[in-house]
């Protein structure tokens, strides 16, 4: 699978994933690169079939090991009918969060156990990973304060846990780039966006070895 470029983006409510994204894919496409920005279920039918139950009001009786398993459930088919392809076709792929969110949310922060989330999505993604995971770190306080100020989406189910929930998020964040600092790099979001975006470039261009490097003057 791996002629193209997995890229994901991950961090807590109001880090600037959304924002980044866009700014990014804008950036490589200037540059003549291919780029697909997805998220999960990523307009995949049976993936937001999946999610529809996940989500439907009427399910208060949903174990939170089920939950979780239809999330894999729902990243796997999103995996293999879009990002797979996509990067078997040497595209680059960058995806609004991923299976670290799982492993973040549901494995730290509702206490699953970030192993037992792991191990049914790594039969999930099955080898699919991404080579880079940028790790959007904010305080909680500061991310939920920027969406509730834009008021440009709904506020959900997520953002109205409490602060020690979303510190917790950032806690298994954390855990995270201690488990996987090869893949995972951490950028301070609480910068301005566009210092975001230069040092996002910078550590694509030093990990992918002169990625934008032909570009710059
Ligand atoms: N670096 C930044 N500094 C200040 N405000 C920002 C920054 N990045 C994004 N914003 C603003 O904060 C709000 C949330 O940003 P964005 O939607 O990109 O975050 P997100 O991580 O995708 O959030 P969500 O959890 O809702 O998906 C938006 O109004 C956006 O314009
Ligand atoms: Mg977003």
């Amino acid at each position: 699978m791996n002629k193209g470029i997995f890229i994901t983006i991950e961090g807590g409510e109001g880090a600037g994933k959304t924002t980044l994204i866009e700014q990014l894919a804008h950036t490589m496409q200037q540059r003549g690169k291919t780029v697909i920005t997805t998220r999960e279920p990523g307009g995949i039918p049976i993936a937001e079939q999946i999610r529809s139950v996940i989500l439907d009001c009427n399910h208060t009786g949903m174990d939170a090991r089920t939950e979780a398993l239809l999330y894999a459930a729902s990243r796997r088919q999103h995996l293999v009918e879009k990002v797979v392809p996509a990067l078997a076709d040497g595209q680059i792929v960058i995806c609004d969060r991923f299976v670290d969110s799982s492993l973040a949310y549901q494995g730290h922060a509702r206490g699953l156990g970030m192993e037992e989330v792991w191990s049914i999505n790594r039969f999930a993604v099955d080898g699919a990973m991404p080579q880079l995971t940028i790790y959007m770190d904010i305080d909680p306080e500061v991310g939920l304060a920027r969406i509730r100020a834009a008021g440009e989406r709904e506020v959900n189910r997520l953002d109205l846990e409490s602060l020690a929930f979303h510190q917790l998020v950032r806690e298994g964040y954390r855990k995270l780039l201690e488990q996987f600092p090869e893949r995972i790099v951490k950028v301070d979001a609480g910068k301005a966006a566009n210092a975001v975006l230069e040092e996002v470039i910078l550590t694509i261009d030093r990990r992918f070895k002169g990625f934008f490097a032909a570009d710059v003057q």
